[in-house]
């Protein structure tokens, strides 16, 4: 449809975890005109789910330089070395800035910062906040920022598609905005430089630790936009997600690495500690190792799920400690002071994404991307944990002042950019919104934690199936779904989960979150390179 009103701006930023407001602040910082556009309120999104906390070399003895080996290693050969030691040495600062914007962290004793581990860390290094809330009190503190500096936010508002001027670049973004009065219905925002923060696309599995929002959205508008997009077959499923059973849903319950970094087992329902001599680091092995070592025992032993053994910890450690997880875990009915939580890995974390450069810019000029949005090259195969918040964080400042100096040098911050319409004819086969659930049946039996040739192949065919039904219906009356969120979702999981199996049929090796069956290892010599994929805007 065509936009029914539109406004302009510098910058318009799309998402309001940490990514995305972290960038309208420091964009508004340089004095640019920020609009935030989020698909629901400023505080929805995956950031306020974090748990863990933030990975910097804040401790004592730590340096950027360990810091940097562990993410190399854990990104198991795919990392862009220059884009992890950016992440690295600017990421202590970024969280002293984070701190300085008001957000509030745990401390120990003596008024340092209180630091954990986590898997893959060989040192204390995840700064937390209320014990396992790092993310909302993150979530918490930026909102506020951002409402006490007046930046100006477009709340329910589904962004449909980037605009682009007559010589392709960015003009702004078409979008779908749901009883906010004054800009209801579909509109534009108009502006030079669009940043993507709408976070990951763990929905498009049937069981996340993601929220319901989390649905490739930012993915799929770069494709639309013929932007290149890196590495999307690098799905990182958590090991420790509380088990709810074998047909739970949408979001699960996150139990935090850090409650394997503060001590706690991983054992089989006979008590045996089966991590311990699969790795140097057993249960703080790298996610990949400990998600694979929970599936092979599983599988050995025909179980539904491993559980995550922290009775030790005694009551006053768990509340004090792990309050969300032992409030969620009660409410489930398991007490973790007394008994061993029911555990299963589900789907966590996208490490590729939208590909950018070191200053967060895309393929297409004035079009950035930033947080898990963004395949920016730090996570490799294999994200190491609690690197994203930190990502979001030393991103989102290098986007906002690289988009401060090209428009100063541009001269654009004070004209308006040349709006081009959206075409009146939809392009896109909109799909029901029931098509979500298949393509989460069909994305967990066919590229889920454990894939082969075949799995994928059936998931190839029966999405192009669901693909070719709505392109059927678009041809022949012009319309298929009425245009929603819940259509719009539905038609961009679709779009991501397409990508992310024709990317996972061509690796045919081993390697980080990529696990295949019938390709068992790592193959250098083929495949230490990434599969980026860009779609023809043109085609549907
Ligand atoms: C966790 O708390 O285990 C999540 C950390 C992360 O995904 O980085």
């Amino acid at each position: 449809p065509a936009p029914g009103w539109s406004i302009s701006a510098d910058v318009v930023v799309v998402g309001s975890g940490v990514a995305g407001l972290t960038a309208a602040l420091r964009c508004e910082a340089a004095g640019l005109r920020t609009v935030v556009v989020t698909k629901a309120r400023l505080d929805d999104g995956s950031t306020r789910w974090a748990q863990g906390g933030v990975a910097a070399a804040l401790g004592e003895g730590d340096t950027p330089e360990q810091h940097l080996d562990d993410t190399l290693v854990a990104g198991a050969g795919l990392c862009d070395e220059e884009a992890v030691r950016i992440l690295v040495t600017e990421g202590p600062d970024a969280v002293r800035r984070l701190i300085e914007t008001g957000a509030h962290f745990d401390e120990s004793e003596e008024g340092d910062l209180a630091l954990t581990r986590e898997g893959g860390h060989h040192r204390r290094r995840i700064a937390h906040a209320g014990g396992d809330a790092t993310g909302a009190e993150i979530s918490r503190a930026l909102v506020e920022a951002a409402r006490a500096r007046g930046v100006r936010a477009i709340e329910n508002a589904l962004v449909l598609d980037l605009l682009t001027d007559a010589g392709g670049r960015t003009a702004g973004v078409s979008l779908h905005v749901m009883g906010e009065g004054q800009h209801d219905g579909v509109g534009a925002v108009h502006a030079p430089a669009v940043v993507l923060a709408t976070g990951g696309m763990g929905q498009v599995f049937s069981a996340t630790t993601n929220p319901s929002v989390s649905t490739g959205d930012g993915v799929a508008l770069a494709l639309r936009a013929g932007a290149e997009v890196s590495d999307l077959e690098f799905v990182q499923f958590h090991p420790t997600v509380l088990f709810l059973g074998p047909d739970a849903e949408g979001q699960q319950p996150l139990v935090s690495e850090a409650v394997r970094g503060e001590g706690a087992h991983l054992v089989d329902a006979d008590g045996v500690r089966f991590m311990v001599g699969q790795h140097e680091l057993a249960e703080l092995a790298p996610r990949d190792i400990v998600a694979k070592g929970i599936l092979r025992r599983m599988l050995q032993q025909d179980a539904e799920h491993m559980f995550l053994d922290a009775r030790h910890f005694g009551a006053e450690m768990w509340e004090h400690r792990f309050p969300t997880i032992l409030a969620s875990c009660r409410a489930h009915g398991i007490d973790p002071v007394t008994e061993p939580i029911p555990i299963a890995p589900a789907a966590h974390h996208a490490s590729g994404g939208v590909r950018t450069d070191s200053r967060g810019r895309t393929t297409v000029p004035g079009l950035y991307a930033c947080g898990e949005v963004a395949c920016t090259g730090v996570h490799g195969a294999n994200r190491l944990a609690s690197n994203s918040l930190l990502e979001g964080l030393v991103y989102a400042e290098r986007i906002a002042a690289d988009i401060a100096a090209t428009q100063a040098a541009n001269g654009l911050h004070a004209r308006v950019p040349e709006p081009v319409e959206q075409p009146d004819v939809p392009t896109h086969p909109l799909l029901a919104p029931e098509a979500r659930f298949e393509i989460q049946r069909i994305m967990t039996d066919g590229a889920g934690v454990l894939r082969s040739a075949e799995s994928l192949a059936t998931a190839a065919d029966q999405l192009q199936r669901l693909h070719d039904e709505a392109r059927d219906a678009l041809d022949e009356n012009g319309k298929t779904a009425e245009p929603g969120v819940d259509t719009w979702e539905a038609t961009n999981l679709l779009c991501v989960a397409r990508v992310l199996v024709a990317a996972a049929r061509l690796r045919e090796e081993t390697r980080g979150c990529h696990w295949r069956e019938d390709h068992a290892d790592r193959d250098d010599a083929a495949w230490r390179r990434h599969i980026v994929v860009r779609l023809n805007p043109d085609r549907t």
